[in-house]
């Protein structure tokens, strides 16, 4: 079924204009300095700042002026960008390539909500699958839940992988302060068998519980992991089949496939197509997280990203966070042709936090036509990529800082901490700040100059400054934050997914490798030597790894 909202093509001539208004514009300002700029405007700092539901924005430092954040707001009109918030937000197939709703928004949706999908209101079923996965948590907490030989449950481990693994383990991170510590979560992902080795060395098979997280059922990894499981588990259990029921739930779409594995689908917690895997940590994908922080808290994060949801929804686009911070990301990819954004943490618990955003921008971003299946004529989505503060700082700032290429970044950080230990907080605090201040106005040869360095040494300890960031400050890393945050970037990226005109809930960029592998891996278990017909490298390698593992 088409989607009712149209490709851009309709709007061509306008969307037009608009580009070639911030090109001019941008050949303006890349001339000028931040320090020009907030030398101009001594408000700036405050004036390019906004604050919604408890997140402060701070995008003063970045290099645009009033005009050029007039011109991306016009950008997002004529974009359409208010038409499609409400596409998504109603329900509408627009997800294009696969007809399909996009409705992560549902997920976080408060009980009396109503939004249709094919005429159907699907929150009750939501908070339904809530319920149930409470009634499931709160079991496995209290130890009501029991393993095969009547032990309680210590160890919980999820299998997925992409959206099925990354949401999780990095919520599981992220909110580590508030989970259960007389429990273990481990995640397993990579079809790697170290991975899965590693998870359950030193545990007992009768205080385990896997939860097996995917929403198709059968990704060739998860699916991998998931049988090697079940056998280490039987293997532990006596193999009595009768145990998988106590130490195997799934979490899926696809009920038959979770049958057809063994696992009852009374212990299965499903989700719906119109829920993308990367926007899937706040459905059902998420009951790692919430066996391992409560209910409770899971309600709270879902309703921080509600709140963010009904924000974007909302609020006018000059004052609307995740529309700022996409535009702000498409000036920078499209104009100062920035390949790369960083995004940097200032708090340890969100150590995956980066890598969980790669999956969200680059899989969704990573697109090479428009919706109507052109060639796109802008680059698309950038490189993600962060660590938490302060370790990349002595590691790869060097490069932000005195490098030739351009990466804006975003600053994340929290004024109360989790652990407040003697002056840890104010330290990591300052270095936030002093960070973006050292970026945006560097130091000039004048200032290395007049603290004594030598003249052949001034080069070398000048920066040049006027590298953008981005400040987002909250009071505290909590459930509820954590869903404001996500609900952040998931919507910056949906702006940006807009205003490229492509579509950020498919991925078919990932089929064709996962069909060579196919091929291959007969090659490479056949008895028999096979007949290859690939490229020259391809069959060479496949020779190569065959005859290396007949000498082991
Ligand atoms: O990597 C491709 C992908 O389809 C992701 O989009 C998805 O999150 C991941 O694989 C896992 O898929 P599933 O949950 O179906 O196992």
């Amino acid at each position: 079924m088409a989607a009712r909202v149209q490709p851009l093509t309709k709007r061509p001539a306008s969307k037009r204009s608009v580009w070639s208004a911030l090109a001019s514009d941008y050949n303006k300002v890349s001339k000028l300095h931040l320090h020009q700029l907030f030398a101009g405007d001594p408000q700036r700092g405050e004036r390019m700042a906004v604050e919604a539901v408890g997140l402060y924005l701070d995008y003063s430092k970045n290099r645009v002026t009033d005009e050029t954040l007039r011109l991306l707001l016009r950008l997002a009109d004529e974009s359409g960008l208010r038409e499609r918030i409400d596409a998504m937000f109603s329900g509408e197939k627009i997800n294009i390539t696969e007809k399909r709703a996009v409705l992560h928004v549902a997920l976080r949706a408060p009980r009396d909500a109503s939004i249709l999908v094919d005429g159907k209101n699907v929150v009750p079923e939501v908070h339904s699958v809530l319920d149930k996965m409470a009634d499931f948590s709160n079991r496995v907490r209290i130890g009501a839940w029991k393993g095969h030989t009547g032990k309680q449950i210590r160890n919980v481990i999820n299998i997925g992988i992409g959206g099925s693994d990354l949401g999780p383990v990095m919520a599981y991170e992220a909110l580590k302060h508030y989970s259960e510590r007389a429990m273990n979560f481990r995640f397993v992902s990579n079809i790697d068998g170290t991975d899965f080795a590693e998870a359950v060395r030193g545990l007992d098979p009768a205080e385990t519980l896997f939860i097996i997280s995917s929403k198709t059922f059968t990704t060739l990894e998860t699916m991998t992991n998931a049988r090697t499981a079940r056998s280490w588990s039987l293997a532990g259990l006596g193999n009595d089949e009768t145990s998988v029921a106590k130490h195997f739930v799934a979490v899926s779409t696809n009920a038959a496939e979770v049958a057809k594995f063994g696992i009852d689908t009374a212990n299965m917690f499903v989700f719906w197509d119109w829920v993308g895997g990367r926007y899937s940590m706040d459905s059902a994908i998420g009951l790692s997280t919430m066996v391992a922080i409560g209910p409770e808290n899971f309600r709270s994060m879902l309703n921080g990203f509600h709140q963010m949801d009904e924000h974007f929804r909302t609020a006018p686009f000059e004052a609307n966070l995740p529309v700022l911070m996409g535009l702000l990301g498409v000036w920078y990819n499209d104009f100062f042709g920035a390949q790369t954004a960083a995004v940097l943490p200032y708090e340890q618990y969100l150590k995956r936090f980066p890598a969980y955003l790669q999956q969200l921008t680059m899989e969704s971003n990573g697109k090479h036509v428009t919706l109507s299946g052109k060639e796109v004529t802008r680059d698309t989505g950038p490189i993600y990529w962060g660590e938490p503060g302060t370790n990349g700082q002595h590691s790869f700032y060097q490069l932000i800082h005195q490098g030739t290429r351009l990466i804006p970044c975003d600053f994340i950080a929290f004024a109360k901490p989790l652990n407040p230990l003697q002056r840890h907080h104010d330290l990591l605090l300052a270095n936030v700040f002093a960070q973006t201040e050292a970026l945006a106005f560097g130091k000039t040869p004048e200032q290395v100059k007049a603290e004594g360095t030598p003249d052949w040494l001034v080069p070398h300890r000048v920066f040049e400054g006027n590298r953008p960031s981005n400040t987002i400050l909250a009071e505290q890393l909590t459930p509820e934050t954590l869903g404001k945050l996500v609900a952040l970037y998931e919507h910056s990226v949906f702006t940006q997914g807009v205003v490229w005109n492509i579509d950020s809930f498919d991925q078919w960029g990932v089929e064709l490798g996962k069909v060579l592998a196919q091929r291959i891996i007969s090659e490479l278990e056949s008895p028999a030597e096979p007949i290859l017909n690939h490229d020259s490298s391809t069959n060479t390698l496949v020779r190569r790894y065959r005859k290396l593992k007949e000498q082991q």
